[in-house]
Formats: C-alpha cells, structure tokens, sequence
C-alpha cells in the first residue's frame, strides 16, 4: 500500500480508502467484515461513513466489525448534513444539528472520538462561521480530529478558508469531491484550488459507481450490478461514457491491468488528490481495486484518458 499525508495535516492515510456507503444495502454485514478486514490487512488505513447511508445502518455495522485495536490503527471518517428524520431543524450545518449527530455517530460506531468529521454538502441557509465554529469546538473537545468538506466549489472552500482564518478556528483540510473519468469537472476549480490552498483531495467513486469498470459496456452485466438492480441511473450513465470506456479498455490492454485499476491510477495521479474512496461490494471487488496501487500510468496513457475524461 501507498500512503500519503491527508492534506494539511501530519496524519498519513492509504491512497485508498474504504468505503461504505452500502453497508447494511448491497453488502450485508457478513462480507462487510470480510471487506473491512481484508482492506486493513492489506495496509488501508482511511475508513469512510456517514450518518446518513441506511439512516446510521452503516455506521452500526463499523461499530461492531471494529475491535478497539482495529479502531486505534485506522483514521475514522464520518459526515453529517442530509436530513435523519422528518423534523425541520433534523438536517443542515447548523451547530444545532452537527452537535446532535455527532454524537450519534459516536454510539453508533462505538468510539469516542472521530479522526476526520466532514460536512456532507454546503447548507446556504447555515453562516460559514456557524458550521466552522461548531467544528472547532468538537476539535477542541477532542471529539473530531480534523473536519473536511464535501462537494464544495472552489469558492466556497475560500471562503471557509478565509473565515476560519480570521477568526482563528479550525478549518477544513480535505475537501471529499466526487471525481473520475466520467465526472472530472473539478479538475477546472476544485482541485487547482486544493492545490493553492494546502487541501488535500479525497475522490470518492473513481469507477463511477461501477460504469468504468467496463462492465456495462461487456454485453454481460452481471444481474447483481448496481446498474441492473438498484439504480437504473448508473445504466444510464453508462451510455453517456462510451468513449471514456472504450479509451480505458485500450489503456487496460496496453498496460495490462483491469479498467477499474487504470481508472482509479488515472485519479490517484491528479494534483492534490490524496487517496481515492473506493466502494467495493465485495471482497473480490476489493482485491481488483487494491491493484491500483504501486505502479504508474505513463504520461502518455494520462494524456489520452484525459482527452475524454467526461466534463460534468
Ligand atoms: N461525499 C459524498 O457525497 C459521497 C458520494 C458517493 C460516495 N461517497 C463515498 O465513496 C465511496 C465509494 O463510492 P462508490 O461506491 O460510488 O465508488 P466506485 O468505486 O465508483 O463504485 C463502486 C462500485 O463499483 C462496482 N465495482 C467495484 N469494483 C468492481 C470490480 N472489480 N468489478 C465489477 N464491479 C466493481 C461495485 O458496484 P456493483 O457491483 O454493485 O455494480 C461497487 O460497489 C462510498 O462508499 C462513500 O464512502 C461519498
């Protein structure tokens, strides 16, 4: 495994990071263990939740795979942000509802403190000084470690910056950006803004969700895909990345490892991207994802998937 720092901060974490987003859905809590287990033998250091997959589902079945020793050799990630229940003030960035559903997410995973503690999304309705100021104070409470945003532009993480900064609070050291070959619009603000700003760049769904794997585009989708059976969305996609697929196939060929290993490398080797979350459903998926690691696509194959990298 690779390790690189988690962006502003002293912490190191696997370019991989495992995550569980279908925990408690598509994955059932037995190979769930399978898959946590694996990653860490396998030198995954970064595990990633949030409140919100299964309402709390996900982070109860990490609470009780993960023994204290594990616990201690991993750096915790969860999110809070969309609405956990029907009640109006359950959702958003508001110091109200961070406070609430942290501790939440400690109960459910069992743990005292979280590592790194994102806010899902930007809440337009919640004071940019609100949100950081309930974050710097878990941190000094020792609840969260760092905290990070997620799917913020480029502007919004300035602004963060900049509040957070003449205030003297705890700001953001990782932004969590959706980003691959189907969905590369980051790389025009978000990433050279990480970049400029010391922030590292969590990707998370580099195979966009299972469409650059080249299975959809086989002939053969296995019946248990996510495309087949849970979200006709991810078919659809499929379509629209024809010429990405097929340019990863190439690039595969030549270089002799799965598409789904080319387009996680071709992520991990953007600027400011420190890790990649991966998702994998099984622990077979997982074993293919973990040969993305310890080797380089040449320039020239860089060069060419970039040219159809898909701009939304
Ligand atoms: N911050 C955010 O807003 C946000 C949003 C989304 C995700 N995330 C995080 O990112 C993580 C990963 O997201 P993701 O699941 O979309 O990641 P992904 O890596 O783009 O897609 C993972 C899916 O691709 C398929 N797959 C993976 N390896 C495969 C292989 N070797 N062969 C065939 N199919 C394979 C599997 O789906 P099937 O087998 O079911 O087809 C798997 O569940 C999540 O768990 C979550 O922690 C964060």
């Amino acid at each position: 495994m690779d390790y690189r720092q988690l962006g502003r901060t002293g912490v190191r974490v696997s370019t991989l990071c495992l995550g569980c987003w279908r925990f408690g859905e598509a994955t059932n809590e037995q190979d769930a263990a399978r898959i946590v287990h694996e990653a860490i033998d396998a030198g995954i250091n970064f595990i990633d939740t949030a409140n919100m997959y299964q309402l709390g589902e996900s982070e109860r079945i990490l609470g009780r795979i993960l023994t204290p020793a594990m616990r201690r050799s991993i750096v915790l990630a969860s999110k809070v942000h969309f609405p956990m229940s029907e009640s109006v003030n359950d959702r958003g960035n508001s110091r109200r509802h961070i406070m609430q559903q942290v501790e939440d997410s400690l109960r459910r995973l069992n743990t005292d403190h979280l590592d790194l503690y994102y806010l899902h999304r930007p809440d337009p309705e919640t004071p940019p000084e609100e949100e950081l100021r309930a974050l710097d104070d878990l941190v000094r409470q020792g609840k969260i470690l760092y905290a990070g945003s997620s799917h913020y532009a480029a502007w919004q993480m300035c602004r963060s910056m900049w509040v957070a900064d003449t205030r003297n609070l705890s700001s953001f050291v990782v932004e969590q950006a959706g980003f691959s070959l189907m969905r590369n619009a980051a790389e025009s603000e978000v990433l050279p803004c990480a970049d400029a700003l010391g922030i590292g760049i969590v990707a998370h769904s580099p195979l966009a969700q299972g469409v650059l794997t080249g299975k959809y585009h086989s002939g053969d989708v296995p019946p248990d895909a996510r495309g087949a059976v849970r979200d006709p969305e991810v078919a659809r996609k499929a379509e629209v990345a024809t010429p990405a697929v097929t340019r990863l196939l190439d690039v595969a060929a030549r270089v002799g490892k799965s598409p789904s290993q080319v387009a996680i490398r071709w992520v991990l080797q953007k600027p400011a991207v420190c890790t990649a979350v991966i998702g994998p459903r099984t622990p077979e998926q997982l074993r293919d994802n973990i040969q993305a690691v310890g080797w380089e696509l040449p320039a020239s194959d860089m060069s060419a998937l970039n040219e159809v990298a898909v701009q939304i």
